[in-house]
């Protein structure tokens, strides 16, 4: 690993679970932020965590030697200065992002990668002003990322390929599941598709289809579940025999009615649906069909054994 020490600006909830992704894996991890209370109870938080995840068999290494490797600074240089790797997890907020890049990318090495955690700001926007954007990038987490591994790596079109490669090699030695996001999408692909559904979720409600209530239902009792073990792509294809094609054929006129109703009028094309066919076969074969259906009804079968051991997982 290149990177075998890194650091985080910002010491909220995103530079906790941040933290515990780096030192869980061996990296010594200095941690920086402008308010000092929140590095004063930083160990605390963070030791909160380690022990949950100790109870509950997720952690292999000792905690008290984890929690060694994380130093807090009250200068953002003296946190930065000998550092591969930083994790910027400061607020939301375009200016106090923009004045915080700036200066680290005076105080730091040329090689040193600056990533930022940013849900929705983009990464061409952030860098505009940069004067070496080539190592600058956004690695967006989902919250917490110590428990859900992926890492939305989107690049601006000045960051250059080899901290792009180097991000996604880290990560995946970090034990995450780093996708590149091209295009600089508004809210990238994470919150686009828990939009697509927050939307959907606030019309029906709107339109008195179903309750709030029942609508969480719906989604913790069939569409997550499902989701937790096989994506909507994988979903489709062995909801229906013969596939994403064969399900296409079946079904897409329907939702496409469905976005119209919404005024979205984005038909699956036979380019498309092909194309989506062709990735999600590469570990999903159509002529093991059968076999496939079986395997996501065990992954469910385990799932709902676990949730079933405790009750208060049952909401
Ligand atoms: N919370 C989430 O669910 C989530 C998920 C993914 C990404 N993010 C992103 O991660 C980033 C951090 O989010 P969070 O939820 O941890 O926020 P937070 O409010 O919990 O933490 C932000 C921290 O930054 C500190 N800070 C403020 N100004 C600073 C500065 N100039 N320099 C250094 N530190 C400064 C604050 O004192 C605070 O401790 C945001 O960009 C957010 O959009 C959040």
């Amino acid at each position: 690993m290149r990177v075998n020490h890194a650091a985080i600006i910002g010491a909220g909830a995103i530079g906790v679970g941040w933290t515990i992704v780096f030192a869980r894996s061996g990296l010594l991890v200095n941690v920086y932020d402008l308010d000092e209370k929140q590095l004063e109870s930083f160990h605390s938080r963070v030791e909160e965590r380690l022990k949950l995840l100790a109870e509950n068999q997720l952690l292999d290494r000792d905690i008290n030697e984890i929690l060694g490797q994380i130093h807090t600074f009250k200068s953002l240089h003296d946190a930065c200065a000998n550092v591969s790797y930083i994790q910027e997890c400061g607020p939301e907020r375009l200016e106090v992002k923009k004045s915080l890049f700036a200066e680290l990318e005076l105080i730091t090495s040329a090689h040193t990668i600056i990533a930022s955690s940013s849900s929705a700001l983009k990464p061409s926007v952030m860098a505009a002003e940069l004067k070496n954007p080539e190592r600058f990038l956004v690695v967006h987490p989902a919250n917490p990322p110590y428990l859900l591994p992926i890492a939305e790596v989107v690049p601006s079109p000045g960051t250059n390929s080899e901290t792009i490669k180097e991000t996604m090699e880290l990560l995946t030695e970090l034990g995450m599941k780093p996708v590149q996001i091209n295009g600089e999408p508004e809210g990238f692909v994470f919150n686009r598709l828990q939009g697509a559904i927050l939307r959907e979720a606030y019309c029906l409600v709107r339109d008195g289809v179903i309750s709030a209530k029942d609508l969480d239902l719906v989604v913790t009792q069939a569409l997550g579940r499902r989701w937790s073990v096989i994506g909507p792509f994988t979903t489709s294809a062995l909801n229906v025999k013969g596939g994403n094609r064969a399900h296409a054929a079946r079904m897409a006129d329907s939702y496409h009615r469905m976005g119209l109703e919404r005024g979205q009028n984005d038909p699956w094309s036979d380019e498309l649906v092909e194309k989506v066919s062709n990735s999600i076969e590469q570990d999903w074969k159509v002529e093991d069909w059968e076999k496939n259906v079986l395997r996501r009804d065990l992954a469910l079968m385990h799932l709902l054994k676990f949730i079933k051991q405790d009750p208060d997982l049952t909401f």
